[in-house]
């Protein structure tokens, strides 16, 4: 794996059903932005880990076990995330690697991987429950694009490659689960 793949998951349609229907119980968190659901919504998770197909998935991998956080990432429409690092290049007690479950399916929206030289700037941000986060991003001049994928199925991504995520020009908000890991998982297998 370079900088992403996508992840046969059995059943995805089922998981993906479960998790529209459980987001729809916490619409007030339904704002742009990343938000870590373990912090202050800890029934979110709970109802997240009912999702047996889910969580047969992780383990059959052997991920469950190094779960470290989950997240809900929202695009509102015409809002993009511009070209960042995080996670681990943030947090080194979270890995590298990253795993999407798309919940709305949009095509033509592009996460985009990016080669630069440049030095990157801390940028400072409130999430949707109101906690302060950073990330570091980098000026678009001094990028070029080396990768992208759609995310309609679900991936593993590389947090500390640069990359972004395109603007969002369909009428309504993009939602995504995200999950990290608290050691480096095997993701070649
Ligand atoms: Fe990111």
């Amino acid at each position: 794996m370079e900088n992403w793949k996508y992840l046969e998951i059995p059943n995805y349609d089922i998981i993906r059903n479960k998790l529209e229907k459980i987001i729809q119980k916490y619409k007030h968190l339904l704002k742009h932005g990343v938000l870590i659901i373990n912090r202050e919504t800890p029934e979110l998770v709970a109802d997240i880990t009912m999702i047996e197909e889910l969580m047969d998935f992780l383990e059959n991998k052997k991920w469950l076990r190094y779960v470290h956080e989950y997240s809900l990432v929202v695009i509102e429409p015409n809002k993009e995330y511009g070209i960042h690092i995080d996670g681990n290049a943030i947090a080194p007690y979270i890995s590298r690697h990253r795993v999407l479950l798309p919940v709305t399916l949009n095509e033509g929206v592009y996460t985009r991987f990016w080669k630069t030289n440049g030095e990157p700037c801390k940028i400072h941000y409130v999430s949707a429950d109101g906690v302060k986060q950073e990330l570091l991003e980098y000026d678009k001049r001094i990028c070029e694009e080396i990768d992208r994928y759609e995310l309609t199925k679900p991936v593993v991504m590389d947090s500390i490659v640069p990359h972004s995520v395109d603007t969002n020009f369909y009428p309504s908000i993009r939602i995504a689960i995200g999950i990290n890991f608290n050691r480096n998982i095997n993701i070649e297998k």
